[in-house]
């Protein structure tokens, strides 16, 4: 039987299964299903019973699961479709209005590793290698923010690739330095990952003899919507550094002697 959750306190993430506890958390037979554990911590620390929860790429539904099991509200969207409770849509043209959500998971595909669906939409058929694959997640990671309340929390999961024959594509950091420009860093995880693969002795002997290193973790990004909109408050911060200006002032017309002889007016002869 599978562990229940605690609440993990440290920044290295292990986990032993995919689900928790006796209750099903999407499909652990979903290529690519993140482990309910995640989800369950970040809904215990950034939501509280009756937020809702979105999940703009929710897959199996792992999400949606975790958030009904705490007592969140939950919405999930995905090209391909697992379910009756997940509606068809692109990540990166939501049918939400603005600031509706309290909180937003989103794991997305990290380049051409798992074929998910035939919609030419998809985001897994972008290599990492492409500047395509970054232009479509800037839209999703806008999209997030426009849905996200003012204040609120959202997080991201996701690996680096290697492409053996084509390089090293360091994905995390290229999301987090787009998140930046929406969010605040609260933290970064390091989520162990239990893929079976990775023990495989022909991988291992790959990596070995290909000088190339297997992915031993996934980021979990966890950023916070500023409750203040960006521009207002860096021309807020602007107004609160300069120094004050004081009006000019007044013209007035000097007396002409003044003008003339200065203050005291012309001098006497001795
Ligand atoms: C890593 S999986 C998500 C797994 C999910 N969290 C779960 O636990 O089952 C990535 C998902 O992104 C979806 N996806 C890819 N491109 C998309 C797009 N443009 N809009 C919405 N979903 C998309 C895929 O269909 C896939 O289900």
């Amino acid at each position: 039987m599978a562990e229940k959750p605690r609440l993990t306190t440290t920044t290295l993430w292990d986990f032993p299964s995919q689900q928790y506890g006796n209750e099903q958390q999407g499909s652990q037979h979903y290529a690519g299903a993140t482990p309910a554990y995640i989800i369950w911590n970040l809904l215990q620390r950034y939501t509280k019973v009756k937020d809702l929860v979105v999940d703009p790429m929710a897959g199996s539904g792992t999400t949606l699961d975790v958030a009904r099991d705490l007592d969140r509200r939950a919405l999930g969207y995905d090209l391909n479709i697992t379910r009756r409770d997940i509606y068809r849509c692109d990540a990166r043209t939501l049918p939400l209005e603005d600031g509706k959500a309290d909180f937003v998971f989103v794991d997305p595909p990290y380049s051409t590793h798992i074929r998910y669906s035939d919609d030419p939409r998809c985001i897994g058929k972008l290599v990492a290698s492409d500047d395509a694959y970054y232009q479509a997640m800037a839209l999703v990671i806008a999209e997030i923010d426009r849905i996200l309340k003012p204040g609120r929390h959202m997080a991201l999961y996701v690996s680096d690739s290697y492409v053996k024959g084509d390089g090293f594509y360091p994905i995390g950091f290229e999301l987090f330095a787009q998140m930046r420009q929406h969010f605040e860093p609260v933290e970064i995880i390091s989520v162990v990952r239990r893929n079976k693969k990775l023990d495989r002795g022909n991988w291992r002997k790959a990596a070995e003899e290909g000088n190339f290193f297997l992915r031993g973790f996934n980021y979990l990004f966890i950023m916070q919507k500023p409750a203040v909109p960006r521009v207002r408050a860096a021309r807020a911060q602007i107004q609160d550094q300069a120094p004050p200006i004081r009006p000019a002032p007044p013209a007035t017309k000097r007396p002409a002697t003044r003008r003339k002889y200065g203050a005291r007016g012309p001098r006497k002869r001795r």
